[in-house]
């Protein structure tokens, strides 16, 4: 443990996974885990942990390495620092792993109402907006609704070669040209892109746009706490370096190679053998805090992509993954928990669960004539969700519906780091026991290879074919 920290202060902010319903003592013996199949995988699990140590050592696995880059967070910090002040508002282009770290920061650890409220009262950071997507509507929405010439964008990408984030890019960059002149638009744009990110970073170096890189052996999804994530974090006024002490100190957490001991290996080894040995096969996240939504949508990629394979690393056909599904508590609890309690019996329930929000608001008495609804008077909203998320948790239970929480002591960037940090460590090990590459994403590869044909990129022109044929036999059967 990092010797600043007291041990009375990290203990009260340790994250920390509560898997009692996960148990057959608990939910039943039908789709509860007993304690002798987790033991079960215990042996696994020590292959499973020297591979991962090996290939941390020889660098494969670079994210693991990101909560000690302390270059890379001052390049960081200097690159913010030089813009807070200057902006009223910070752009993020930039797509999937790209941009969802970002985005699950932002809401954890800015204001609700961040763009709302005035820059005084948001730290004198600038107002936020990340497009994530190419919908040619929200676009010029938002370039129409910020001054650009008061704006800092940051294109964000890996790879410098994603066709949404590219032509994002070369939108700006012509706008910028023709509203400031090509000499200042370098005090406009930011470029985090990876060290052999190609002709993107050859034209940032060309044209002295600042540049942020990211290592070659970090993937996408699992580069929040690079300056993927970290740039715009530090934009946001979110504390970094906490941030980054929070994962270390999740990482020390996770060196076991004891299954009972280790937070992400027995969280990855439940919603495994959830999926194969008991067929739950839909991973529902639920935070029970409207800050934690987008840590929610967050994992639901690092979920999907780095599990949902179609080959193990040795080449065998088997088609894997569970369905990672989000849902918001309470305000869900009023839309899919009739599905999660009745249901078929195919979903495991991870709560996200705050302890202390932070917030105190008082229901007052209710008048006379609505006398009956007199238990809520006197009571706080977050006694109410609380006591929500623990009904909900009972009920599911009672109804041996498997279910396993995630819980924050509060919202802060260590609390935020850890948790980060433990959903990566659980994916990478999970992605041990399916025996598959969590790291790649073939099936995204593919999608990516017709969109080039589509759109005429020279090499690709089969791909184009392909998909003009495609749609022409579609036609019979659209009505
Ligand atoms: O996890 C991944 O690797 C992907 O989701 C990528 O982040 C996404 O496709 C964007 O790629 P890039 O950063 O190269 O633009």
């Amino acid at each position: 443990m990092e010797s600043w920290r007291e041990s009375r202060w990290i203990n009260k902010m340790t994250v920390r996974l509560d898997f009692s319903h996960m148990i057959s003592d608990f939910v039943g013996g039908i789709r509860g885990i007993s304690r002798g199949e987790i033991d079960e995988l215990a042996p696994r699990a020590l292959a499973i942990d020297g591979n991962i140590e090996a290939e941390r050592k020889a660098g494969d696995l670079g994210f693991y390495q990101l909560p000690y880059d302390m270059e890379a967070a001052n390049a960081v910090l200097k690159r913010a620092s030089h813009l807070q002040g200057k902006c009223d508002d910070f752009v993020v282009l930039g797509i999937g792993g790209s941009a969802l770290g970002g985005i699950a920061i932002f809401r954890a650890l800015c204001h609700p109402l961040h763009n709302l409220v005035s820059q005084a009262d948001r730290g004198g950071t600038p107002r936020v907006f990340v497009l994530d997507n190419i919908d040619p509507a929200t676009f010029t929405s938002v370039l129409r609704f910020i001054h650009p010439e008061r704006a800092v964008f940051n294109v964000i990408t890996k790879s410098g070669t994603t066709a949404e984030t590219l032509s994002q890019f070369l939108i700006i960059r012509q706008m910028l040209i023709d509203r400031i002149g090509e000499e200042s638009v370098r005090e406009h744009l930011v470029v985090t892109t990876g060290v052999k990110g190609g002709q993107l970073r050859t034209l940032a170096e060309e044209e002295g746009y600042p540049l942020l890189s990211i290592p070659e052996n970090v993937g996408g999804r699992f580069s929040v706490l690079s300056p993927v994530g970290l740039f715009p974090a530090a934009m946001f006024g979110v504390d970094i370096l906490e941030l980054l002490a929070g994962a270390r100190y999740m990482d020390e957490r996770c060196r076991t190679n004891q299954l009972w001991q280790n937070p992400a290996y027995l969280s990855g080894a439940l919603h495994y053998l959830a999926n194969v040995r008991k067929g739950l096969h839909i991973a529902v996240m639920m935070p029970y805090s409207d800050a934690l939504i987008q840590v929610a949508y967050w994992f639901r990629q690092l979920w999907a992509e780095g599990l949902g394979k179609a080959e193990t690393t040795s080449g065998e056909i088997v088609n894997v993954g569970q369905t990672p599904v989000v849902a918001l508590g309470v305000t869900d609890q009023h839309s899919q928990l009739q599905l999660y309690s009745e249901g078929p019996f195919n979903k495991l329930i991870t709560f996200l669960l705050v302890e202390n929000s932070g917030e105190t608001v008082v229901i007052p008495p209710p008048p006379e004539q609505m006398d009956g609804q007199s238990y809520l008077g006197g009571h706080g909203l977050e006694e109410l969700m609380k006591s929500e998320a623990q009904a909900t948790q009972f009920a599911l239970t009672k109804a041996g519906r498997s279910n396993m929480s995630l819980i924050l002591p509060e919202i802060n960037p260590f609390t935020i780091g850890q948790l980060l940090f433990l959903l990566e460590v659980q994916t990478v090990f999970t992605g041990g026991l399916y025996d598959v590459n969590p790291m790649d994403q073939p099936g995204v590869e593919a999608s990516k290879q017709y969109i080039y044909g589509m759109m005429g990129r020279i090499g690709f022109e089969d791909k184009a074919r392909e998909a003009k044929e495609w749609q022409t036999r579609k036609g019979r059967y659209v009505i």
